[in-house]
C-alpha cells in the first residue's frame, strides 16, 4: 500500500463509521479496523517493508489515520447508544416533569365567563377586529358628533373602516343574522386610541352580552339583567358579592346603567381597591333601545332584551389582585406563574 491508497482507504473507513446505524455495525468496524488483526494494525506491522525514506511520512499517516477513526468511531457509538437507549431504558423509573405552561389571566377569565352564561343557555358570538361604521356606531345607535366617532379616539383606516372601539358591534351582526330568542355574549379585543397607564390600554378586551326574546310573550327586564349579573358575580368572585346598578346613558340602551360589584376584597367595607367607595366598577348595561332594533330590521313592538358590555382586564385585576394593566401585556412568566 502505499501513501495515496492509504489516503483512500481511510477515507472508505470514515464512510464506513458515518453509515453505521447501530452499535452492532460500530462494533463490526472496531474489530476490522482497529481489532488485533484489523487492517491498522497490520499496517503499523507492515512498516518495516516500507522504502526506509517513505518511512516517517507513511508512519504519521498511518497513525493519523488511527487517531481520527477512533475519534469517529467514539462519537458513532455514543450517538447510536442514545438512540438505541430509548428502546430498553428502565419502565419502572419515575416520569420526567415537564412545565406545560398555564392559561394567561385574560383568558382564563374569558373562558370561565363563557362557562357561566352557558350554564344560563348563552352561546359564544363571534365578529372581527376590523369593523364598518354601521356596525360598530351607526347602527348601534351613535350620532356622529359623538366622541367616540373622533378621529383621536378611534383608529380609523378609511371613511367606513375602523378598529372596533368596542364588542358591541357583534350585537349587530348577530341580529342582523339570526332571529330571537337570542342569547349570546361575544368576547374579544377592542381599540381606542388611549394612552397606555396603570389602567388603560390602547388594546383591551371585553366581553358583551345580548339577549332578546320575543315581545309580551317572554317579555325582559331590567330585573332579568340584574338577576343575571348578579348570578354572574356570586359565580365569577365569589359568594357574597353584591351588584349594584347606577343610572348613565349609552346611545344603545335605554334605561342605560353602569355596573358595580362590591369589593371583594373588603366586602365593601371600603378599602384602597375600591378606593374606600366599597364598590368597583365592572360593566356597561341597559335595555336595548327601539332604534338599535330598527337598525337591525326587528320590531321595537314585538322584541325586548337587554345588553351589556365587561371590560376583561378589569374583572381580571380584580379578582387575581393585579394593581397594573400592563402586567397582563408583558408576558413575565415570574408574574404569570404566580397566578397559577
Ligand atoms: N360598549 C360599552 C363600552 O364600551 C359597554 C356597554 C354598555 C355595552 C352598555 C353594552 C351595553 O352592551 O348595553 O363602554
Amino acid at each position: 500500500m502505499d501513501l495515496s491508497e492509504l489516503q483512500n482507504a481511510k477515507k472508505v473507513s470514515l464512510g464506513e463509521i458515518a453509515a453505521a446505524v447501530d452499535a452492532a455495525a460500530v462494533e463490526a468496524l472496531r474489530v476490522r479496523y482497529v481489532g488485533r488483526n484489523g487492517s491498522i494494525p497490520a499496517l503499523i506491522k507492515a512498516m518495516k517493508d516500507v522504502p526506509k525514506e517513505e518511512r516517517p511520512a507513511f508512519g504519521k499517516a498511518v497513525q493519523e489515520w488511527k487517531a481520527e477513526f477512533e475519534a469517529a468511531l467514539q462519537a458513532k457509538a455514543a450517538a447510536v447508544s442514545s438512540v438505541e437507549g430509548k428502546a430498553d431504558f428502565d419502565l419502572t423509573q419515575p416520569g420526567r416533569w415537564r412545565s406545560i405552561g398555564l392559561k394567561h389571566p385574560l383568558t382564563r377569565v374569558i373562558e370561565e365567563t363563557a362557562a357561566i352564561f352557558g350554564k344560563l343557555g348563552f352561546t359564544v358570538a363571534d365578529g372581527p377586529e376590523l369593523e364598518t361604521k354601521f356596525n360598530n356606531f351607526t347602527a348601534l345607535n351613535t350620532p356622529a358628533h359623538h366622541p367616540s366617532m373622533d378621529r383621536s379616539d378611534t383608529f380609523w383606516f378609511s371613511d367606513d373602516c375602523l378598529l372596533r372601539t368596542q364588542t358591541s358591534p357583534v350585537q349587530i351582526r348577530t341580529m342582523l343574522s339570526s332571529k330571537p330568542p337570542i342569547r349570546v355574549i361575544c368576547p374579544g379585543r377592542t381599540y381606542r386610541r388611549d394612552t397606555t397607564d396603570a389602567t388603560h390600554s390602547a388594546n383591551f378586551h371585553q366581553i358583551e352580552g345580548l339577549y332578546v326574546d320575543e315581545y309580551p310573550q317572554k317579555s325582559v327586564s331590567l330585573a332579568d339583567l340584574k338577576s343575571v349579573l348578579a348570578y354572574f358575580a356570586r359565580e365569577m368572585m365569589g359568594e357574597g358579592v353584591k351588584v349594584r346598578f347606577r343610572p348613565h346613558f349609552f346611545p344603545f340602551t335605554e334605561p342605560s346603567v353602569e355596573v358595580d360589584f362590591s369589593c371583594h376584597v373588603c366586602k365593601g367595607k371600603g378599602c384602597r381597591v375600591c378606593k374606600q367607595s366599597g364598590w368597583i366598577e365592572v360593566a356597561g348595561a341597559g335595555m336595548v333601545d327601539p332604534r338599535v332594533f330598527r337598525h337591525v330590521g326587528y320590531d321595537p313592538e314585538k322584541v325586548s332584551g337587554y345588553a351589556f358590555g365587561f371590560g376583561v382586564e378589569r374583572i381580571a385585576m380584580i379578582k387575581y389582585g393585579i394593581p397594573d394593566i400592563r402586567w397582563l401585556y408583558e408576558n413575565d412568566t415570574r408574574f404569570l406563574a404566580q397566578l397559577g
